[in-house]
């Protein structure tokens, strides 16, 4: 069984994230969805709720777990047994960064592989920031979330706006 890890914030999961697991769903047979605290970025929801929208966004994937996880990204994977890192690349952005990343990562554990699959140019603009920064004005959701992780932003936003 090949298992990917695709590790990240997912505050919350957006269609962009779901297309980058099901495409790396063509080269692995099972991908762990790997939801950190990352109190850096000051999430808008917990943990709890992160992993619970992961699931919904998720759950039309066959071969998909989500769960959290704290501590270091490479301990983590050797844990889980996993064979690569899974991470998207939208755009030119992304690269220095996630460059930066996979090779820390490589430093920290010199037989760990990071993955990176383009998202559908449909996506290529897509962020968490942006989906919240437009539901916090009242945009329409449909093309960017799953529905009810929709309908979820938008209560949480009026919970956190009162
Ligand atoms: O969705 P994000 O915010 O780009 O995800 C970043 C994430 C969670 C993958 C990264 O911050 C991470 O791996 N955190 C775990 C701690 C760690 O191992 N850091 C070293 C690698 S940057």
């Amino acid at each position: 069984m090949t298992l990917g890890i695709y590790p990240g914030t997912f505050d919350p999961m957006t269609h962009g994230h779901a297309d980058v697991i099901a495409r790396s769903l063509h080269v692995v047979q099972q991908v762990v969805v790997a939801v950190a605290p990352n109190p850096r970025k000051a999430p808008l929801f917990d943990m709890k709720e992160r992993v619970e929208l992961a699931k919904i966004a998720t759950k039309d994937l066959p071969g998909v777990v989500v769960e959290p996880f704290e501590g270091l990204l490479v301990e983590y994977v050797r844990r889980r047994g996993a064979q690569a890192i899974i991470r998207g690349l939208r755009a030119v952005s992304d690269f220095e960064h996630e460059f930066q990343m996979a090779l820390l990562n490589r430093k920290l554990d010199k037989n760990l592989e990071t993955m990176f699959l383009m998202a559908s140019e449909e996506y290529s603009y897509l962020t968490s920031s942006m989906v919240k920064e437009v539901a916090s004005v009242g945009g329409p959701l449909h093309d960017f979330l799953h529905p009810e992780v929709a309908e979820r932003l938008k209560t949480q936003l009026r919970l956190t706006q009162s």
